[in-house]
């Protein structure tokens, strides 16, 4: 299934070995909030130590505009990795050029080097072969641990990877297991949540789902579309007017397969404490917008849910961070914990709920990517990993 080399397969010891990690991790005045992502990477991390290796770690942090910018400095990770891993990790406060360089040369066996902000090169997001080359130089061989940005062809994802021997670290290898093996070969039923504000985000996604699931069931925002392509007056709900037809199609497509809300909560304002309704799903009045998936509607999801060999859910049923409006995806997070089945969860929002809910620990797999683990749901090849060698 997963046809690529990986740190298994190579020799690592007394070499430099550069990985790119995703560490876009939230950083408020200097301090890191959700770790998920540096503790996701340890395993590859602390395994290539164990091997003797010399390890040189990059990644982008946040959307710089242009240049340096210390707000998206690396630095803060940097000390709270050596605390997660019990140990110093240097810090060079450039990822190519004399000060990396000169860095990654007095790196020796069993020592962390942690590169700043890669994306500080707007080189970077063009996938420049001068700045690939210059990070490739910096080292022996090139590790792809960076799931959350495979599906971004930049210099340190895709372009280093045609100049050094490119493998896939463990976190790389177990995403695409995990979410391959669930699109390819599922255990059935293969059931299929999404939900968020925007179909536009994930037409893709269902289209490619529509060949692959038994059941798609649509929560959040994105149901006031097909709710509209039906004919039925959304109110003040979020609605993509420019969605419409696509919606039309897909609801054509789809058939039986996609389920849609049966209730809705309706709220009179877009706040923590509107006035709040449940409603049968019908003519939703002036002034009221919906902003959460019923009662009953939890209850018939959750019955397709708990008969589901697997299960992937990708976005949330509605406004889960006013409680009022949180029933319907903590009611879907129950279900998707309880069902027993393969259950891979991904999305920042999705996955913020499952651990807000306590069941984390009940899941199978949780997706360290967003954007990447869409575009596999969308069945696309992913340029990080299309660079790798193969088996
Ligand atoms: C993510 O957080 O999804 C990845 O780190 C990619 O970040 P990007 O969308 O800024 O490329």
């Amino acid at each position: 299934m997963f046809n690529k080399k990986t740190i298994r397969d190579v020799d690592v010891k007394g070499k430099r070995v550069f990985v790119r990690v995703d560490f876009n991790v939230p950083i408020k005045d200097g301090v890191v909030g959700d770790d998920t992502r540096i503790r996701a990477a340890l395993p590859t991390i602390q395994y290539l130590l164990d091997q003797g290796a010399a390890v040189i770690l990059a990644s982008h942090l946040g959307r710089p505009k242009g240049g340096p910018d210390p707000k998206y400095s690396l630095k803060p990770v940097a000390d709270y990795l050596a605390n997660l891993l019990g140990k110093p990790v240097k810090f060079a406060e450039d990822c190519i050029g004399p000060v990396a360089e000169e860095a990654a040369k007095a790196l020796k066996p069993g020592e962390v080097l942690l590169l700043e902000n890669t994306r500080f090169h707007p080189e970077e997001e063009k996938n420049d072969p001068e700045m690939a080359k210059a990070l490739a130089a910096l080292a022996d061989i090139y590790v792809n641990d960076a799931f959350g940005s495979a599906h971004r062809a930049h210099a340190s994802t895709e372009g280093i990877a045609h100049y050094l021997p490119a493998v896939a670290g463990f976190l790389m290898e177990k995403e695409i297991k995990y979410l391959g093996e669930a699109i390819e070969n599922p255990k059935r039923p293969f059931v299929a949540i999404l939900g968020g504000a925007k179909i536009s985000d994930k037409i893709g996604v269902i289209r490619n789902l529509l060949k692959k699931a038994d059941a798609i069931l649509i929560g959040g925002g994105m149901a006031n579309t097909f709710f509209k392509a039906k004919g039925i007056p959304m109110g003040d709900s979020l609605v993509e007017d420019e969605a419409l037809e696509t919606a039309k199609s897909l609801l054509a497509e789809g058939g039986d397969r996609l389920h849609l809300p049966v209730d809705v909560v309706i709220a009179d304002r877009f706040d923590a404490e509107a006035e709040s309704k449940v409603m049968p799903v019908g003519p939703v009045p002036e002034g009221w917008r919906v902003l959460d998936i019923g009662p009953q509607t939890v209850e018939a999801y959750s019955k397709v849910i708990a008969g589901a060999g697997t299960v992937v859910w990708n976005g949330p049923m509605g406004v889960f961070e006013f409680p009022k409006f949180a029933q319907g995806t903590f009611g879907i997070a129950r279900a998707v914990a309880e069902s027993g089945a393969v259950s891979i969860i991904g999305g920042g929002e999705s996955v913020q709920a499952i651990n807000q809910s306590g069941l984390a620990d009940k899941i199978t797999h949780i997706s360290t990517g967003g954007g990447a683990s869409l575009e596999m749901l969308e069945g696309l090849v992913l340029p990080g990993v299309a660079a790798l060698l193969d088996k």
